[in-house]
């Protein structure tokens, strides 16, 4: 089964056996084959964090039910429920068109409900992990369903529990939002507050975040990339402290845990290497931490062109860069 196409890198890829799971039954019976059989399993969502490598063994399994509903609670707050296959920005556009509040800053991010948890996925001053109630999962050894509440999923930056413990182990299957219908506009990230003025709708936001993205950021459609390549790194205050003393503008961002969070992008443009193309790949010209794929290319050359970006960076700041998108098989 060809995946060249249910990845937004682009990449070539032929899986040895492929099931669109159309409902959680079908995923359950899926996963017992693969068992069964011994075949090594990948799941695949959107596509669009994943790097794929040329030949998938085994069993690639995309869970596409995607039904999702909502109950008022009190205080004006809702429990969304969506399933794993509900397109993530789909999802963001209907919330707000009913006026919610939550998820507007997560606009146009790619991919599928299910992986969201995974990465944590987050932009403009947001993480899913703040609106994110529970995640309902499927053990893979022993088949059974459990529903791990927030708390319980170890989220941080563009990381939890299912890239930890759990990784290789479950199968996200639905997850439970807790939406508001009180608004409360998270505007601090960048320019988004002069482009909402300050008392926007849910929608408003959205549609500005939209807009950000649109400008910055390649349309997977057009240039196959994985949204942000490298993870801004995490670094102690002194270390930020010496760059800055070179480099006065670094963008840096203290965290609560008093280290410093710099920006990645930002490294690896102040190289030089923003719009440097090595045949098939490149880096965005428009925004450094994107890698881009011109077509032609495989995982192992994305991932060799990766280590020399990184390299670049870590010769000049002393700074390691962590890859952001997973590496499946
Ligand atoms: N910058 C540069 N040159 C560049 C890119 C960035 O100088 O080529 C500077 C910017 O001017 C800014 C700073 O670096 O001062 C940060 O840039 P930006 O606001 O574009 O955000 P980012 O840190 O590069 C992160 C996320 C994005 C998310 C944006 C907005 C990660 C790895 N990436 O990018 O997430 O959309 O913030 O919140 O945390 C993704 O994960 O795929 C993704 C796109």
């Amino acid at each position: 089964h060809d995946l060249q196409g249910a990845n937004t890198l682009g990449l070539p890829c032929v899986a040895e056996r492929f099931v669109a799971a159309e409902s959680p039954a079908t995923l359950a019976k899926s996963v017992v084959l693969a068992r069964q059989h011994d075949w090594p399993l990948t799941v695949l969502g959107g596509g669009s964090n994943l790097i794929l490598p040329r030949r998938l063994p085994g069993l690639v399994i995309q869970p596409t039910f995607a039904e999702w509903r909502y109950r008022r609670e009190a205080g004006g707050s809702i429990a969304l429920r969506a399933e794993a296959g509900v397109n993530w920005h789909a999802l963001v556009m209907d919330s707000v068109a009913r006026g919610w509040w939550g998820i507007e800053n997560l606009a146009l991010i790619p991919g599928h409900c299910g992986a969201a948890p995974i990465q944590n996925i987050g932009a403009y001053g947001v993480e899913l992990a703040e609106v994110l109630d529970s995640v309902e999962v499927l053990h893979l050894a022993s088949g059974r369903q459990q529903t791990l509440p927030a708390t319980a999923c170890r989220f941080g930056y563009r990381d939890s529990i299912f890239k930890g413990a759990l990784a290789g182990q479950v199968v996200i299957t639905a997850l439970t939002l807790r939406l508001n219908e009180t608004p409360r506009p998270r505007l601090a990230y960048g320019d988004l507050a002069t482009r909402t003025g300050s008392a926007p709708t849910s929608r408003e936001v959205a549609e500005a975040v939209a807009a950000i993205r649109r400008e910055k950021l390649p349309d997977p459609a057009q240039l196959g990339n994985a949204g942000s390549f490298f993870k801004n790194p995490l670094v102690s205050a002194e270390q930020a402290q010496r760059l800055l003393d070179d480099a006065p503008d670094m963008p840096h961002f203290a965290q609560p845990d008093g280290r410093v969070k710099l920006a990645a992008g930002w490294l690896i443009d102040r190289c030089g290497l923003k719009g440097l193309r090595h045949g098939p790949f490149g880096v965005h010209e428009r925004q450094a931490l994107v890698l881009v794929h011109h077509g032609g290319g495989d995982a192992e050359g994305l991932l060799a062109f990766a280590d020399e970006i990184a390299a670049v960076v870590e010769a000049r700041f002393g700074v390691t860069l962590w890859r952001e998108p997973r590496l499946a098989g």
